[in-house]
């Protein structure tokens, strides 16, 4: 009986994904989604195009209204209220959460609870923080209603054609929404995979989002130095780096984070003709999701510096007023104003990028490898590499081959270890040095760009100046240290 359903459901998922004009509508929802901000309506939309009739709520109740007017050709069932919203939803039922992450995806799971069923799934995703997640999978699972905390990465384009999705949770739960998770992820170009993949036990599908925004950080930091040394450095025009990103993209430093520099750096304000980067005030926002990632590496003592300081360096960027202070007291170098071959040092630049690029995802991919051994997580490289391929804001070429070299050695701890990756950031190395060199030569703040040559020379050399900290850790403290030539730990009287 329930298996005849399931077939028919199929049959009717299939036949409405090929009827454009009208529609096969079943009684109940396949799904439902709370909270119709872009996020919410996009997955929303989203599941309707792949033939799922939808179940809709919001608490804001105009757009429910307006969507009963505009969307009657679609498989929507709107609800103005949570209880007619749970009583439209097939059993177990399968609610999205697109609700601000904090106080208002409490409220609304709060209020959830009482209405629904033992084995009902709930999916949060919004930018949850792990450990709440954590906290909420505990809270829920005590009602025997599930909970998937899941990373959602692609912003309202990715939510509408396909974003990439970290699933954290009950494996039980997972296998219920797989299919479906499947039909409205992102798909790789590459080989046509859904950007999804099952991440872990609780807390491990938003740990994953997090790091992922970490690198987001860098990403964007290191770009935005890219640009800035070929804007004051080499004082070429806005439509020329257009140009020279738009050439980049067509290469190994593939990705939309570039291919998005380059139209940013191609559109003019209306008002005032200028590009529209000239128009923009120079302080960087932030929701806080790069901050926790650089707090969970403090937390569990991994380097994440090309993060961190792009954190810092919007923090900075905040500091508006103080800087239009501090820039008239506080002088710039003398320039060195040696002559270069454009295209030669634009070409260094896209090596240092290419460089720093490597050793940021190095740092966040190894992040994960720790959490596995801090919390007994399974978090696969390889498969996160994967998933990151397409949908998200960090899609790039670099992750095939991330998920090649985490293929070859599920155990690699750092992809720096690999063949390809050690012989780029060998090679490239030269560049990225003397493209850092001479923008500290020449005032021009490359502060992402430095601590990857920072942590490169610390990671590359089997002697760090470590021991001298240990010692003056042990003089004024008597912390103790290790020896190079005996086990055990040692106190010397200084
Ligand atoms: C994504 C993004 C997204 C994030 C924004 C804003 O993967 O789609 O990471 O989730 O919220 O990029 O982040 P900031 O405001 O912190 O820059």
């Amino acid at each position: 009986m329930v298996k005849i359903l399931i077939l028919n459901k199929k049959v009717i998922q299939e036949l409405n994904k090929k009827l454009r004009y009208w529609r096969v509508t079943m009684e109940k929802g396949d799904v439902g989604v709370v909270g119709l901000g872009v996020m919410g309506y996009g997955f929303a939309m989203n599941f309707e195009d792949k033939g799922y009739t939808v179940s809709i709520t919001n608490w804001e109740k105009d757009i429910l209204r307006k969507l009963k007017k505009t969307e009657t050709n679609r498989n929507l069932i709107i609800s103005e209220d949570l209880e007619g919203f749970v009583q439209s939803l097939d059993k177990p039922r399968k609610i999205f959460l697109f609700v601000k992450a904090g106080k208002p995806t409490e409220n609304t799971i709060n209020k959830l609870i009482p209405l629904l069923d033992k084995g009902d799934i709930l999916i949060d995703g919004g930018n949850t923080h792990y450990k709440d997640s954590i906290n909420k999978t505990n809270e829920i699972e005590k009602y025997g209603i599930y909970y998937i905390g899941m990373g959602v990465s692609g912003g309202e384009e990715g939510a509408r054609h396909g974003a990439s999705l970290m699933p954290g949770g009950s494996p039980i739960a997972y296998k219920q929404i797989e299919l479906m998770l499947s039909d409205i992820a992102a798909k790789a170009p590459q080989d046509d995979e859904p950007c999804v993949t099952y991440i872990g036990p609780k807390g491990s599908g938003h740990f994953t989002k997090i790091v992922h925004n970490g690198i987001e950080y860098g990403d964007i930091q290191l770009i935005a130095e890219a640009y800035f040394i070929m804007r004051y450095s080499l004082y070429l025009p806005v439509e020329k780096i257009a140009s020279y990103f738009k050439e980049w993209n067509a290469g190994e430093l593939n990705s939309y984070l570039i291919e998005i520099t380059s139209k940013i750096l191609s559109t003019y304000d209306d008002k005032t003709g200028k590009p529209m980067v000239d128009v923009i005030l120079d302080r960087a926002g932030s929701k806080g999701t790069g901050k926790w990632a650089s707090q969970i590496a403090l937390d569990l003592h991994m380097p994440l510096s090309v993060t961190t300081e792009a954190v810092f360096i919007r923090y900075l960027s905040e500091l508006k007023d103080q800087r239009i202070e501090a820039s008239k007291i506080l002088t710039s170098p003398n320039i060195d104003e040696a002559s270069v071959n454009v295209e030669e040092y634009v070409e260094q630049i896209r090596r240092a990028l290419y460089f720093a690029k490597i050793i940021s995802y190095a740092q966040g991919f190894a992040l994960y490898s720790r959490a596995n051994e801090e919390y007994g997580w399974e978090l696969d490289n390889y498969k996160i590499a994967k998933i990151f391929r397409s949908g998200c804001v960090i899609r790039a070429e670099l992750l095939d081959k991330i998920a090649n070299a985490y293929q070859m050695n599920n155990k690699l701890s750092n992809i720096l270890q690999n063949d390809y990756f050690s012989s780029v950031v060998n090679s490239y190395q030269k560049e990225a040095r003397t493209v850092v060199a001479d923008s500290i030569k020449n005032g021009v703040p490359v502060t992402g760009l430095a601590s990857a040559i920072g942590y490169f020379d610390n990671y590359r050399l089997e002697k760090i100046s470590a021991n001298l900290i240990q010692a003056q850790r042990d003089y004024f403290g008597a912390h103790t240290f290790e020896r190079v030539d005996e086990e055990g730990s040692f106190h010397h009287k200084w």
